[in-house]
């Protein structure tokens, strides 16, 4: 396991509550976007509290990893009490001990923001390994936005979310893709200029 999610282990009980303003605000929403049309086997790729989990596909077989117990554990009283049934593992992202080809589906919202530069591509080309060859990866995080004020502000806010989540406004991922064996085939902003969501192949 990498060092990080020890920020998560701690932040567990509370999560919720610090990102509730934000989910409220606009996270639900793109939520079901970026399941829209997934089927199959799919998997919620540091899964967290379970954010995700109204948004998973009816008629799906959803399997939800995470690196931090804490926030898993989280994640199953959710399941338990919307009564949705999810294959939980406490898993690192560069280690996923699934067989090659797994998943017609991957996803992971928020979770490369907070990886650090040294896991970047481990955790992408385990990404590549367990998703089947016409599957796709859907990676949604932040990106800097191009206007002057929202900027600004995303650089005052910088601080607070190294410091409360661990995780950056400028997540490089996108200079590993190739290394990983993967590739491009659409970007789509989801929240004004500041949240893309990224669909991935193998290549
Ligand atoms: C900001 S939270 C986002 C959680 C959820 N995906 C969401 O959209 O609300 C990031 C999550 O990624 C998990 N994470 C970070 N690095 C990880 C890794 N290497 N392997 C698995 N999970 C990881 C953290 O433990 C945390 O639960």
């Amino acid at each position: 396991m990498t060092a990080l999610p020890k920020t998560y282990d701690r932040i567990a009980p509370i999560y919720d509550l610090l990102d509730g303003p934000y989910e409220r605000l606009w996270k639900r929403r793109l939520r079901v976007d970026v399941f829209r049309g997934l089927d199959g086997d799919i998997l919620d790729a540091g899964a967290g509290t379970g954010c995700n989990i109204f948004a998973y596909p009816h008629g799906a077989r959803i399997t939800a990893v995470d690196a931090s117990a804490p926030m898993l554990e989280q994640a199953r009283l959710r399941a338990r009490r919307v009564g949705r049934a999810i294959d939980f593992r406490h898993m690192d992202l560069a280690n996923l001990h699934f067989a090659d080809a797994t998943f017609d589906a991957v996803v992971a919202t928020f979770v490369f923001m907070c990886i650090p530069e040294g896991g970047q591509l481990p955790a992408l080309r385990e990404l590549a390994r367990i998703c089947k060859s016409d599957g796709e990866i859907r990676l949604v995080d932040y990106c800097m936005s191009e206007r002057p004020l929202v900027r600004a502000g995303m650089r005052v806010m910088s601080p607070w979310l190294r410091f409360a989540f661990d995780g950056t406004y400028r997540p490089r991922t996108e200079e590993y893709f190739e290394a990983a064996g993967l590739f491009c085939v659409h970007e789509r902003l989801l929240f004004g200029d500041v949240v893309k969501m990224t669909i991935l192949r193998r290549k």
